[in-house]
């Protein structure tokens, strides 16, 4: 890897940087047990593997001092009443934490810490988020279009996926009377 300062492209309307090293595509079959709404999820599934959202990423060490960054897109849609949405995740590293810039799209970061605290933050278009050290965050996409978001965060945080795949997390965003609704999670558990 070279050590040499660099620039990319990030435009409207489609926002796929014009360089990157990684791409990952994250389907309803990975999103297994994370679906309220079992049921659905299974109707669902059974039709298409539908595409739920998109990663593009750039290639930078995982190590301390480096940041990493890049770019999550999340289709719209929904199972059941809940919104389309990522796996979500804690850190490794649980004391790092992250940036999100919403560049397109509306939606929410569902967030919550090891000892029971949650936020549930909205994003739109020219927000900013910072998810402090400690907080497991998951995008949702409540709106029609694309939500689109630039991410940056320290190069050894890591992922832990395992806690949020087992536990879910304590609050969902599904929607209610046409509009997003913040509801606990019933099938919540440590
Ligand atoms: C990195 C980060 C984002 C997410 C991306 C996809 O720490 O938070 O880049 O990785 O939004 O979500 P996950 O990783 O939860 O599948
Ligand atoms: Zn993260």
């Amino acid at each position: 890897m070279n050590n040499i300062p660099y620039t990319f492209g990030l435009n409207a309307p489609a926002y796929v940087p014009s360089h990157y090293d990684n791409y990952i595509q994250r389907r309803l079959s990975d999103m297994k047990g994370q679906y309220l709404d079992q049921g659905a999820f299974a109707a669902s599934l059974s039709s298409e593997d539908i595409l739920i959202y998109e990663v593009y990423e750039l290639h930078r060490p995982q190590i301390e001092g480096e940041i990493l960054h890049g770019v999550s897109i999340v289709h719209p849609g929904k199972v059941g009443d809940e919104y389309f949405m990522t796996k979500g995740h804690f850190h490794t590293v649980l004391e790092t934490a992250e940036i999100y810039f919403c560049l397109s799209g509306e939606g929410f970061m569902v967030m919550e810490t090891p000892e029971g605290e949650t936020a549930v933050e909205p994003l739109s278009a020219g927000r900013v988020l910072y998810v402090p050290p400690r907080w497991a965050h998951r995008s949702v996409n409540s709106g029609a279009d694309d939500l689109i978001t630039f991410f940056a965060y320290p190069g050894n945080a890591g992922h832990d996926y395992g806690t949020i795949e087992q536990n879910g997390f304590r609050k969902l965003v599904i929607e209610r009377d046409g509009r997003p609704a913040i509801i606990d999670n019933p099938r919540w558990q440590a």
